[in-house]
């Protein structure tokens, strides 16, 4: 442990004595339980019922992703984290705490331990980079000497020491996103809410952005709640996923468990994004839904886990003395899992016999890869 850490860890204790602790799950770092959040009816808009029986834990140290479709209830979920919002039942605790219980100093003192970051930076354009870093500190009341020795810091932590005194119009958008990402960090949290933070994002800025928030959860322990709509946020980051849908959580574990078992068609509908679920023009083209004679029927095989798909196709032709062809292929790795699928022709001979395919289904049936037949080729 190095001196920012226990640094961290008794500014927290601290500042949160005289705060009742809630039964405490010391790997829990974050506690839904029985969460629903109901926005009420507004100026002749009917009310919302955004969140509805939510209880889940958001491991300490972890990075969780938080994904699922525009309106699904990501944000009224994150905003509830850091007490922006009250839930209309149940509580959130937070770092042992019920955040939910809490108001005024009590409120405004646990919400240094909670930082954000968000999709358009929320940066003050009148202030430098220095300056926005600065803010939180100066509401916290901290000495002046002090705050310019963190902010040096923190510049540097988030590798843009050199844009100190650069106003949010100076810089570019991963420039900004670092800003707000040290702005966030000031008051050495112990959770950082992302809400979206790389949506706004160039793909390449985004994996540098990814990057750098590993390295803070990595370096500093702080735990990453990663709200998003897209998949490979979750991917190249998190290690445990909550899939939010209509206000529900539909799946909820390990990444790697989720995407390689997915269960709901949402969470299916997300993985197919990144997997692909199309096959090669060239090759849809010439799928025909008879058979002919010499040609091939099309199977697609899913493939699901560690190295699964490696020998499949050697195994198959081996095993039942067949001329399996590969005809398309797309895997992807989550997790340290292989997800994805192959596309096989299967010979039928001149006389289009069924009996290679019957064979292969059954074959593929018995080792549990799931498979569906996609039609012919001649
Ligand atoms: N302050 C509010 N007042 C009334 N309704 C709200 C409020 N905030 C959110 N809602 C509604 O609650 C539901 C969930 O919204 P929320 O912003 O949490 O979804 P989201 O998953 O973050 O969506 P997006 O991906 O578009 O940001 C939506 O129907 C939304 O219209
Ligand atoms: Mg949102």
């Amino acid at each position: 442990m190095n001196a920012h850490q226990s640094l961290a860890i008794g500014q927290r204790i601290e500042t949160l004595d005289a705060i009742s602790p809630a039964a405490t799950e010391p790997d829990a770092m974050v506690r839904f339980e029985g969460i629903s959040k109901t926005y009420p009816a507004y100026r002749g808009k009917p009310g919302v019922n955004a969140l509805q029986d939510i209880d889940f834990t958001i491991p300490r140290g972890s990075i969780t992703g938080v994904i699922g479709r525009s309106g699904a209830g990501k944000s009224s979920l994150v905003r509830l984290i850091n007490g922006l919002e009250k839930p209309t039942t149940g509580r959130v605790i937070v770092d042992n705490r019920d955040i939910s219980a809490l108001a005024g100093r009590e409120l405004r003192l646990a919400q240094r331990s909670i930082g954000m970051i968000f999709q358009h930076f929320n940066l003050l354009s009148s202030r430098t980079a220095a300056d926005n870093i600065a803010l939180p500190l100066e509401i916290a009341g901290w000495a002046k000497s002090d705050i310019k020795a963190r902010v040096a810091e923190l510049l540097a932590l988030v590798g843009i020491a050199d844009k100190h005194d650069r106003y949010p119009s100076e810089l570019s958008g991963g420039q900004k996103q670092r800003v707000g990402i040290a702005r966030a960090l000031a008051t050495r949290p112990s959770v950082l809410l992302s809400d979206e933070a790389t949506s706004a994002l160039d793909p390449q800025t985004t994996r540098a952005i990814l990057d750098l928030l590993a390295n803070i959860n990595r370096e500093l322990g702080v735990t990453i709640v990663l709200i998003t709509h897209e998949m490979s946020v979750v991917r190249q980051l998190a290690r445990e996923v909550v899939v939010l849908d209509a206000g529900h959580v539909v799946e909820s574990g390990q990444v790697a468990d989720i995407f390689t078992h997915p269960k709901h068609p949402i969470t299916q509908s997300f993985l197919a994004e990144v997997i692909g679920d199309s096959l090669p023009v060239s090759l849809a083209s010439r799928i025909m839904p008879a058979p002919a004679a010499g040609g091939q029927a099309v199977i697609r095989v899913q493939v699901r886990g560690a190295g699964a798909g490696d020998t499949l196709v050697a195994r198959l032709a081996r095993e039942l003395g067949l001329d399996v062809a590969l005809l398309a292929a797309r895997i992807d790795e989550i997790g340290g899992q292989h997800v994805g699928s192959l596309t096989l022709g299967i010979p039928l001979g001149m006389s289009s016999s069924e009996d290679a395919v019957t064979r292969t289904l059954a074959w593929l049936s018995q080792y549990q890869f799931p498979a569906e037949r996609l039609g012919y080729v001649a």
